[in-house]
């Protein structure tokens, strides 16, 4: 089934000209090693109350996004816009993670809503920064880029799936320069993790003009029944986003189905984070001053161990 798509994806990487001319803005004359990417935190599940806080972020995506060279910023629920503009002018990229909560009416939705304003701006400023969603972070992206909601319900609430590439992934920005073992490992073998209730149907998408014309589609998978979008990019913007979660297979535990922790899986998921990175790498926000990026940073709080719990081994808790 994947065959010709796949040799196209293998291809593709021999050939060529120079990475991303289609990408919006890249006016970055050095690279910033030292990039900060901004976690949004969200309300946590009623069914998984904690005695350290009421909103949370998941430990694996901060531990995803070190893996790859960057330092963490917690962005918590229910700040002020003055706050999260100040704070968006300070971090390198933002990182929206999956979870449980109303993509409509969350505070966590809120926060989304600002920052992926802000996003837009910057970048038709010639300002250059990267914005990636996971699973409800996708979800989030395409509310807020359709202005409605489009998900429907599929029957992938905890199985490993193998990526349908378009032709469309081959010049992709995210998937140009993986590695082609990868490109093949992901094609062929269950190695995403497949962990939500919601999808958006490849049918709700194309009916949606915002969404047609915002996203590139790279790759569908299927429930058997609904073909669903698994991975995107937008066209004009440095904003990306999958419906799996590469940040689960090197670092959750629980024991489901659906949860793959092979040597192929757990590279994918580090060339996820890699690209994201370096796309952070091109923006040059700053603190302004040096005590109050040590303030901001992750390592001001305790990872908590849940003992798998819930769905994840370690967690951050704000209030
Ligand atoms: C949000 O913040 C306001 C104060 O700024 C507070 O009154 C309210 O309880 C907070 N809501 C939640 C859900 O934390
Ligand atoms: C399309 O979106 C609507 C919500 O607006 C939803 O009720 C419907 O199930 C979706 N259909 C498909 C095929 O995804
Ligand atoms: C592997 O992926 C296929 C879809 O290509 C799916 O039907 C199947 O259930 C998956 N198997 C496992 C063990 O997750």
């Amino acid at each position: 089934m994947f065959g010709p798509v796949l040799a196209l994806l293998l291809t593709a990487g021999l050939c060529c000209g120079p990475p991303g001319s289609e990408a919006a803005p890249s006016r970055h004359l050095s690279l910033n090693y030292r990039p900060v990417i901004g976690i949004l935190a969200q309300e946590n599940h009623p069914r998984d109350p904690s005695p350290h806080g009421t909103s949370y972020i998941a430990a694996s995506y901060v531990k995803y996004i070190e893996s790859a060279g960057a330092r963490v910023v917690p962005i918590r629920i229910n700040r002020t816009e003055a706050e999260y503009e100040k704070l968006f002018n300070s971090i390198n990229g933002l990182l929206l993670p999956g979870g449980d909560v109303d993509i409509q009416s969350s505070l966590f939705t809120q926060a989304a809503k600002i920052f992926y304003k802000l996003v837009l701006k910057a970048n038709d400023a010639g300002d250059f920064f990267p914005l990636w969603g996971t699973c409800q972070g996708l979800q989030q992206l395409t509310v807020l880029t359709a202005n409605k909601f489009l998900l429907t319900n599929t029957h992938t609430a905890s199985v490993a799936l193998p990526l349908a590439f378009t032709p469309a992934a081959q010049s992709s920005r995210l998937f140009k320069h993986f590695p082609k073992n990868l490109l093949a490992s992901l094609s062929q073998e269950n190695i995403t993790a497949n962990f939500h209730r919601w999808s958006l149907s490849l049918q709700n998408f194309s009916s949606d003009a915002a969404l047609k014309g915002f996203y590139k589609i790279l790759s569908t998978n299927t429930d058997g029944k609904i073909e669903f979008i698994s991975t995107m990019e937008a066209y004009r913007y440095p904003i990306y986003a999958v419906q799996w979660h590469p940040e689960k297979t090197p670092f959750e535990w629980i024991d489901k189905p659906g949860m793959v922790h092979s040597s192929n899986a757990v590279q994918v998921s580090f060339h996820t984070a890699s690209f994201f990175v370096s796309e952070a790498r091109k923006n040059q926000h700053k603190f302004s001053s040096p005590e109050e990026e040590d303030n901001a940073l992750i390592y001001n709080y305790d990872a908590h161990y849940k003992k798998k719990s819930f769905y994840f081994v370690q967690a951050y808790y704000f209030d």
